[in-house]
């Protein structure tokens, strides 16, 4: 491969800075700089949904193209392309544009967080719509790189369908699993809608999953390579049923092609040092700006001002992120010299839950039920510590940003946060959080106790922050794994099957 330019399609449903949910879009927003960093040509595709700014982002519609089609449940739907520049670098990120299934608020559910009724669709138009751009922009790829259950019917076209294409005949396919517990799963008529043959609906079959379609598990057969973003998560996902939410056989099947990298961060919009979202800038050498991002964050919150430790929490409401461990605990939380202030959106127990919570402790527990990226710096910078009591973490991103901002994590260690997060010894002069491995209340409440008292010694908590503050958690040594990755990928694919 010496001297030859990879050429990479990242496939995706979210991608800062155009669009975000969770760490996807963070992910999205860095690996493909890194990529082009390293010599790789890379071109993105992406749906182009209606909160995507297309003036501030100067979005072009590619005319040349004419309108294309894809082939939903039997109807062929039009779409057109537009492209973008990936702001600050020359990646071409090409959008599908299609009023039906992008005309509305949400990437993934309504606002209230329902899935869509037409997610079957949704999900069979958007692999289509970039397997037939691909195809009409002569793509010669090395890789198409999808990631998550939503671009996962990818590999499966193209070893079902595009095995005699020329244009393909060095295309391999690398699947990457972020979050296993969205699988896709739809009803039995989900294959003939996708324009597969209905009769591989078989027991056992990759096309079969406790009498229902799983498009993840068909993603988990058909592609080359499979990743995740750490190395415990992938050792995880194949050793138990808790992790696995019923795919472990299949990972564990294909554990020879399955690969955990660790996601990194962009230390440029995770910077204290240049950070324009935050109230004061500090760096590890000076960091007297950190207390006024803390007296602005309890101002933000409207709680009393004082020293007390402040926990901070930015997340999705959901029980994946810990909040059901967290919930039994709190009253008893609330009981100790802490003060919390907890941002996120998620589901409704909690939304209802933590208001009450925040009106019976009106000095000690802020809540704000919102997405709010400036919060959410403003979090990191001011806070003491950063609680991810996380059931399961695929790699997780906060605790990383926390670092950056001599924020400790505390943090359940499991998948990346098992990766990334050690314990601190008593003098700060190890470790950089504190961790727990039980997932109970009564382990957590343990850990935040473990937390104050690391917090006693104010020489400890010094020296920890202006060294933990220095840690290198960038892209650097991911993405140059995920290379190598991409050459064992190519040409690869994963199971094949003559018969249409
Ligand atoms: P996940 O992808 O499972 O949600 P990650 O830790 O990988 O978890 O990434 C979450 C990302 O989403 C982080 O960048 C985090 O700051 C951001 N985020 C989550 N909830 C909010 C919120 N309410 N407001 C602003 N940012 C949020
Ligand atoms: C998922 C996971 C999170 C991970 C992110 C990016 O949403 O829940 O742990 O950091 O994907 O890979």
């Amino acid at each position: 491969m010496a001297g030859k330019r990879m050429k990479i399609a990242l496939v995706t449903t979210e991608i800062a800075p155009f669009s975000k949910v969770g760490g996807l879009a963070d992910v999205l927003g860095a690996l493909p700089d890194q990529l082009e960093g390293l010599g790789c040509e890379v071109t993105v595709f992406t749906p182009l949904y209606a909160e995507i700014d297309r003036r501030k982002f100067h979005l072009e519609p590619l005319p040349q193209t004419g309108a294309l089609k894809a082939s939903v449940n039997g109807r062929e739907i039009e779409y057109t392309l537009s492209r973008a520049r990936k702001p600050g670098t020359g990646i071409t990120v090409y959008f599908i544009d299609n009023d039906k299934f992008y005309g509305r608020r949400g990437l993934y559910t309504t606002e209230t967080g329902e899935a869509f009724k037409d997610e079957d669709e949704r999900t069979i138009f958007f692999n289509r719509a970039v397997l037939e751009a691909i195809k009409s922009l002569k793509l010669k790829l090395d890789v198409i790189h999808c990631n998550d259950f939503h671009s996962g019917l990818i590999p499966v076209y193209l070893s079902l369908e595009e095995a005699e294409n020329p244009l393909f005949k060095d295309t391999g396919t690398v699947f990457s699993v972020h979050n296993l517990a969205y699988q896709g799963t739809f009803e039995p008529e989900f294959l003939s809608k996708a324009g597969i043959n209905q009769e591989f609906f078989q027991p056992m079959s990759p096309f079969e999953f406790w009498g229902r379609v799983n498009v993840m598990k068909m993603s988990l057969m058909f592609s080359g390579i499979i990743s995740t973003v750490s190395k415990t998560y992938a050792q995880e996902i194949t050793q138990s049923e808790d992790y696995g939410y019923g795919l472990e056989g299949v990972l564990n099947y294909r554990r020879d092609d399955l690969v955990g990298i660790l996601n990194g961060i962009d230390p440029d919009a995770w910077n204290p040092e240049t950070d324009r979202l935050i109230e004061s800038n500090f760096s590890f050498r000076d960091l007297s700006g950190k207390v006024k991002n803390r007296d602005r964050v309890l101002e933000e919150f409207s709680l009393p001002p004082g020293k007390a430790p402040l926990f901070g929490i930015v997340s999705r409401l959901v029980d994946q992120k810990g909040f059901d461990i967290l919930s039994e605990a709190f009253e008893k939380l609330m009981k100790l010299n802490l003060k919390f202030v907890i941002l996120g959106t998620g589901q409704q127990k909690y939304h209802k839950l933590y208001t009450e919570l925040a009106r019976k402790y009106p000095r000690k527990l802020g809540v704000k039920l919102l997405y709010d990226n400036r919060i959410a710096h403003l979090i990191e910078a001011g806070c003491d510590f950063f609680l991810m009591p996380s059931k399961y973490e695929p790699c997780g991103l906060n605790q990383m940003y926390s670092l950056r901002y001599g924020t400790f994590p505390v943090v359940r260690a499991t998948g990346g946060l098992k990766d990334t997060i050690q314990d601190l010894s008593p003098r700060g002069a190890r470790g950089n959080g504190i961790t727990f491995e039980e997932y109970s209340s009564q382990a957590l409440y343990q850990a935040v106790q473990k937390a104050l008292r690391f917090f006693g010694s104010s020489a400890a908590v010094e020296k920890a922050r202006r060294r933990i503050m220095q840690e290198d958690h960038s892209w650097k040594n991911s993405a140059r794994e995920y290379l190598k990755m991409y050459q064992r990928a190519r040409g690869r694919m994963g199971m094949r099957l003559t018969k249409r």
